[in-house]
């Protein structure tokens, strides 16, 4: 079991890299505070309807608000028993003191990308409406093309557009680029101090092997010694 926290800027490759631990650890439970809000917006629910205004300006969510969301989803079973991987949270040194009293986390993955790199990634980035696999226009188009900006979803088979979430323009990607700047250098400190902070050089995170994934997360490698020459 491995209770991971992926951390960066907007367009780091939270979400993408995520999914690649996911490869390696398929029962690990993949919570993403962006994604659990933006399902909420979509239902109207109490949670998304409070939390609609904060991101559509770049802004944070306040704090107790997703403290309490994120104390209820690491109470379930799955997570209990496969551990974790945190993604978007925690944003705050506040968040980060309140995760410390909820449970114990292994291992802090900062993904450093260059500042041009963002926003790239975040102007070009779309998903699939039925499954969420991260695309990218400019880096990460899906392999099947049907039509100008229409795919063929590469995990789930859907038919997919190209559509930018509303918080992906370029104005508030500054807002949520100088939100990182003034709330990040305490929470990796916070990290760095607890000896579990690992850097991770996000530019080529596609390419990685099993091997240097699994060594990422510190994960062993099973390979059975009949498979080594
Ligand atoms: P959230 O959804 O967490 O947004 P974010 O932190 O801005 O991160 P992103 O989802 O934009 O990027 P990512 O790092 O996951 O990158 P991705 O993998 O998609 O939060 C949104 C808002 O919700 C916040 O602004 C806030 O208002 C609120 N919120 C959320 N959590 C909160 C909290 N804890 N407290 C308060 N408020 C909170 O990749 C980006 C693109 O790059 C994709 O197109 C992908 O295909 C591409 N890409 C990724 N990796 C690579 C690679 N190696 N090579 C080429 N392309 C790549």
């Amino acid at each position: 079991m491995k209770n991971l926290i992926v951390f960066g800027p907007p367009g780091a490759g939270k979400g993408t890299f995520s999914a690649i631990i996911q490869q390696i650890l398929p029962n690990i439970v993949h919570i993403s505070t962006g994604d659990i809000l933006r399902k909420n917006i979509k239902k109207k629910t109490f949670l998304g309807l409070k939390a609609e205004e904060y991101m559509n300006r770049g802004e944070l969510v306040p704090d107790q608000v997703v403290i309490d969301m994120i104390r209820e989803k690491l109470k379930k079973p799955k997570v209990q028993k496969y551990g974790f991987i945190l993604d978007g949270f925690p944003r705050t040194l506040d968040q980060a003191k309140a995760l410390s009293d909820i449970t114990k986390i292994d291992l802090f993955l900062l993904l450093e990308v260059p500042r041009d790199v963002i926003k790239k990634r975040i102007l070009g980035r779309f998903s699939c409406s039925e499954c969420g696999w991260l695309y990218n226009i400019y880096t990460l188009q899906p392999k099947e093309k049907i039509g100008k900006n229409k795919w063929i979803c590469d995990n789930c088979g859907a038919e997919i557009e190209f559509q930018q979430r509303d918080d992906d323009t370029e104005e508030t990607l500054e807002k949520r680029l100088d939100v990182y700047e003034e709330n990040s250098k305490p929470i990796i400190i916070y990290y760095e101090n607890k000896g579990i902070l690992k850097r991770v050089y996000a530019q080529n995170t596609l390419d990685l092997s099993e091997e240097e994934i699994k060594e990422i997360i510190e994960v062993e490698n099973t390979t059975s010694p009949s498979c080594l020459s």
